[in-house]
């Protein structure tokens, strides 16, 4: 089978099947990394030696704390990834992994302030029903929606990067095509974003411009290839199942159609993002390979947490999870689909579509 319809349909099987049980070790505290090639977990002393001082975020890993559990396979059924718990220490507290797939620049995420303006805010049948919350909720669900908002805005500028970049590297029109269909996507996930952070803020919300200063456009395509790994096939496809686990617990109307148009957008940029880094595999062969094998490595080793900010105690009728439900989500993102993915995307044969027209790297 097709390796990216594979990868597609994981991504689909997962976000539909969620929530299930099935990931060993369901908490944060878990780190994975590729089973041996015959399928067997490695020793503890291994993991460690592979694993202590990674850690995406500002969270390092500092002990292995137990055996590794078998945590995907591949179609013949031989284990290729296993899980371990570990402890892990905070090194850089305030430094989160952001929602999304906000436009990246040298000193990290770049995301805009905010605006009092309705400029953004789509005009909706109905908004979320905010009479019966509690003072502190409603502010701190607005808070919460206004940084997910303000992601959303950030990954317009994101898609519109990949955009450019994408024709630098002379992609074929429909990779250029779904880019910029998804950029149009994160503009309507924004704007309805935006007016559910103003019906719980009471005022107007609206993104202030968006820092470019700096920013620089270029590089290679190896580098395309392995941030397009960081955020898109585990950024975004992370976010879709944040957004699918949202969406199963909101009961408000506004909010449920608000996530339900993000949850199904969300689940095609995934699977977009696992298209292009294939693609760039296909036409850069192995230095791209490399970095990819790299950027996999690097990220999926250490622990991955959720933007902090979108987080809310007793959120979940309004969309928004509690930390313990969004660590879930994202330990069993690790586990089922991103290490089994990622390595079902690397062990495509050696020179795979090497005729589809090589490009100067
Ligand atoms: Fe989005
Ligand atoms: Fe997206």
């Amino acid at each position: 089978m097709d390796p990216v319809a594979l990868l597609k349909r994981r991504i689909l099987l997962v976000l539909a099947a969620l929530p299930l049980a099935g990931c060993a070790v369901t908490h944060a505290e878990v780190a994975c990394m590729p089973a041996e090639e015959d399928g067997a977990c490695p020793s503890v002393e291994a993991a460690e030696a592979d694993m202590v001082g990674d850690g995406l975020c500002g969270d390092e890993i500092r002990t292995v704390d137990g055996e590794g559990t078998p945590s995907g396979e591949d179609t013949a059924g031989t284990v290729t990834s296993c899980c371990y718990p570990v402890t892990y220490v905070d090194t850089k507290p305030g430094m989160e992994c952001i929602e999304g797939r906000p436009l990246q620049g040298a000193r990290g995420p770049v995301i805009a302030g905010t605006v009092t303006s309705g400029s953004w805010a789509q005009a909706a049948a109905a908004g979320p029903d905010v009479a019966a919350l509690p003072t502190e909720l409603r502010a701190r669900l607005a808070t919460a929606w206004t940084a997910a908002a303000l992601a959303e805005h950030a990954s317009v500028a994101a898609f519109a990067k990949v955009t450019l970049d994408l024709l630098a590297f002379a992609a074929p029109a429909e990779l250029v095509s779904a880019t910029q269909a998804a950029g149009a996507d994160e503009v309507r996930h924004a704007r309805r974003a935006f007016a559910l952070a103003s019906a719980y803020a009471g005022a107007p919300v609206a993104p202030g411009p968006l820092p470019l200063d700096g920013f620089t456009l270029g590089g290679d395509l190896a580098a395309f290839a392995a941030a397009t790994v960081r955020e898109g096939c585990i950024g975004e496809t992370i976010s879709a199942l944040l957004a699918a686990e949202a969406l199963a617990g909101a009961t408000d109307p506004a909010v449920r159609a608000a996530l339900e148009g993000i949850v199904r957008d969300e689940a095609r940029h995934a699977a977009l993002a696992w298209r292009t880094v294939r693609w760039a595999i296909q036409v850069g062969g192995a230095p791209v390979r490399a970095a990819v094998a790299g950027a996999f490595a690097d990220a999926l080793s250490g622990p991955l947490y959720p933007q902090a900010e979108g987080l809310v105690a007793g959120g979940n009728a309004h969309g928004r999870l509690e930390v313990a439900q969004a660590k879930r989500v994202v330990a069993r993102a690790v586990c089922e689909l991103l290490v089994p993915c990622a390595a079902a995307l690397l062990a495509e044969p050696a020179g795979f579509g090497a005729d589809a027209g090589r490009i100067a790297l």
